[in-house]
């Protein structure tokens, strides 16, 4: 093993983890070489009501593809994140929750959320919403987020949670998607010390006139600001669950049974509803919770993303959840009040085990270790990352600062269509290096291949691919399976192509490089170039758009906009501003321009085709070397680019 930079499992971690790097080959082995016997062992961790008697199977051929885990198998999500824990365990704590203001907490046990989910449950069914439905959760990070999506898997409704940062026209083109009839928010949402008008946007959304399947909304009061009310269409959360029961049955659900959309954006076109299914995709989450970040009962576990990320679905709710786990969450933001914050929260509550994002590391380092100086920090044990790639030099202010240097680091690699987490060290097994999410988990078998397929061997640099599925897998694209096939298994025939790119080191280590199509990650966040273009040339002075990502020090990725205005327009600062909102409404916050300039021409082939390297290489102000402008349509636009560029860093 190489040695630079090599951080050692610490010897106390591996004496009690439940895999050391011996077991880790071992169950590594034996996962890639007979999955059936593997997983079918595994999937016991589980409660079936009844008993599957096929493990896998799959194809990846893209003629005749197919995707079933467990599949002739009967369970319900909800059963196994509540119902199973109540003996053993219903006066532990399922949730700890810190409001945005730090005054409001409030601790629930696990027999007091299956209450609540079951009530919640029971309000739904009276609203008319059955098996199969599918039900839109517009929610700030309340507990009420996580009893609204364990209260649909209950009743086998299959929910899809739109971030509660996102605009109107997102919510209202995921609605129509999806076909809802109901959907759940709450007055507004707080982060930051502001309010966000969650009920206000919903109202917005469903004002479409395109927007015509919605028949009720269930409204959560959360900080009591005013709303417009729609008689019949609108409830009120507590009305509709005051009197229910606190007993519902849950629905025998097929492992092969929708669980959750979730919309993720990707290189072309509209967001795509991804879609996983119960018993696989609980498997995986609950198994990879447990093994990645080697969680012991009674420990508190706190994973800062938003419920309306896959991170929060998996690592918020579901794998903890169905591991018994003590969960913390936080409505907030884990920098404000002020960059101390988060280590208030982990010595408050004794949290051992955090889960969280480089953006927000990289926020933390930027405002200085002082605010570090009276954090305690004794009680973790294990650190996460995810997202995004992990600079190195965070990665060991991370381990520094946050760790006291005694915390492995698990930088988790996955994906809203993996489900779960695919490369990541395990805490007991995995030297670490500062940059790389190491080796593949049990059953995943990535490759690195070049432009035509070929799989390449040893230390090495291609495309990153999975050669055989994993229970998590997502089944399809919601409402379209051909897109589905197209955008993951067409590319390269046979294998499934994660759209990122990859190195591999001589110790065989993964090491992300980025995505190699037309997405890119703003702070943890996946938004396709493609669709802030269309929200740019939506407005009437703009005749021509151009997004590419460029190196932002805080966000990992920024949004860089070349825009051409219509003939005669003015390029003035206040249309820039007028850009950047406009956007902003049309997509949500995070989807802001960082940069926006002006451009007479594009760089365009003959054919009229956007050449977007050169693009990416001027706004991430690598101008030497451009490489081969000739087949230009006008290559003199490189040079006026060059000279106006916005990023002179
Ligand atoms: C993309 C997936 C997985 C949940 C959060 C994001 C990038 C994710 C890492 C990591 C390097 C990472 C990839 C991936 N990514 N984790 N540890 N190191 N890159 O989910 O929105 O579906 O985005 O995020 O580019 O393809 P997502």
């Amino acid at each position: 093993m190489s040695t630079q930079s090599l951080y050692s499992v610490p010897a106390d971690i591996a004496a009690n983890a439940l895999v050391n790097n011996e077991q880790y080959q071992k169950m590594y082995q034996k996962s890639v070489a007979n999955p059936e016997d593997f997983w079918g062992e595994h999937a016991k961790r589980i409660d079936w009501i009844k008993p599957f008697t096929q493990v896998k199977d799959t194809s990846y051929d893209d003629q005749n593809l197919y995707i079933k885990w467990f599949h002739d198998g009967t369970l319900n999500a909800s059963a196994n994140c509540l119902d199973r824990h109540l003996a053993s365990k219903g006066d532990d704590i399922a949730i700890i929750w810190e409001g945005d203001d730090a005054s409001e907490q409030r601790k629930v046990t696990y027999r007091e959320l299956h209450a609540e989910v079951c009530q919640f449950a029971n309000a739904l069914k009276a609203q008319g919403v059955k098996r199969g439905d599918v039900v839109t959760i517009y929610m700030p990070m309340v507990v009420e987020a996580t009893v609204a999506m364990l209260a649909c898997a209950r009743i086998g409704a299959v929910h899809s949670v739109v971030f509660g940062g996102f605009s109107p026209d997102s919510i209202a083109s995921r609605v129509i998607d999806g076909k809802s009839k109901l959907l759940i928010t709450a007055d507004e949402g707080v982060r930051g010390g502001r309010k966000i008008p969650l009920k206000a946007n919903i109202d917005e959304a469903l004002s479409r006139p395109d927007v015509t399947t919605v028949e009720s909304v269930i409204v959560l009061k959360r900080t009591g600001g005013a709303v417009n009310w729609v008689e019949g269409r609108d409830k009120w959360w507590h009305q509709v669950t005051d009197a229910a029961a606190t007993d519902c049955p849950v629905e025998e659900m097929g492992a092969e049974d929708p669980l959750f959309l979730l919309y993720t954006s990707g290189s072309t076109g509209n967001p795509k509803g991804v879609l996983h299914t119960t018993g696989g995709y609980l498997v995986y989450a609950a198994m990879t919770h447990e093994y990645v970040f080697d969680y012991k009962p009674g420990e508190v576990y706190w994973c800062t993303a938003d419920v309306g990320w896959i991170t929060g679905h998996s690592y918020m709710v579901y794998g903890p959840l169905a591991n018994g786990a003590t969960i913390l969450i936080h409505e907030g933001i884990p920098n404000f009040p002020s960059p101390a914050r988060l280590g208030e929260i982990v010595d408050r509550h004794q949290v051992n085990i955090l889960y969280t994002a480089p953006t927000l590391i990289r926020a933390l380092m930027a405002e200085g270790k002082q605010h570090f100086d009276k954090f305690d920090g004794k009680s973790l044990r294990i650190m996460g990352s995810v997202g995004e790639p992990i600079n190195p030099e965070a990665w060991r202010w991370y381990h520094e600062v946050i760790g006291h240097e005694h915390c492995p680091i698990v930088d988790t690699w996955w994906q809203t269509e993996t489900g779960g987490i695919l490369i990541t060290p395990l805490p007991g097994a995995t030297d670490t290096k500062p940059g790389s999410a190491t080796r593949p988990f049990f059953g995943v078998q990535p490759a690195l291949v070049d432009n035509e397929g070929n799989i390449l061997e040893g230390a090495t640099e291609g495309n990153l691919v999975l050669l055989d599925s994993w229970p998590g897998q997502m089944r399809t694209v919601y409402g379209d399976h051909e897109r589905f096939v197209l955008t993951y298994f067409k590319t390269f025939r046979g294998m499934y192509f994660t759209g990122d790119g990859a190195r591999r080191d001589e110790d065989g280590y993964y090491w992300i490089t980025g995505r190699v199509d037309d997405v890119i990650n703003v702070s943890g966040h996946r938004l396709g170039t493609a669709e802030v273009e269309s929200a740019l040339v939506a407005h009437d002075l703009v005749a021509e758009a151009a997004v590419v990502g460029y190196p932002h020090d805080i966000k990992g990725q920024g949004i860089y906009a070349y825009v051409t205005l219509t003939k005669g327009t003015e390029a003035t600062e206040e249309l820039r501003q007028e850009l950047r909102q406009w956007v902003r409404k049309e997509i949500g916050a995070l989807a802001t321009p960082d940069l926006i300039q002006w451009a007479s021409g594009l760089p365009k082939t003959r054919s009229g085709k956007i050449m977007r390297r050169f693009l990416r290489k001027i706004a991430a102000n690598e101008i030497t070397n451009l490489g081969d402008a000739s087949t230009l349509a006008d290559p003199s636009v490189i040079d006026t680019l060059i000279e106006s560029r916005l990023n002179r860093a």
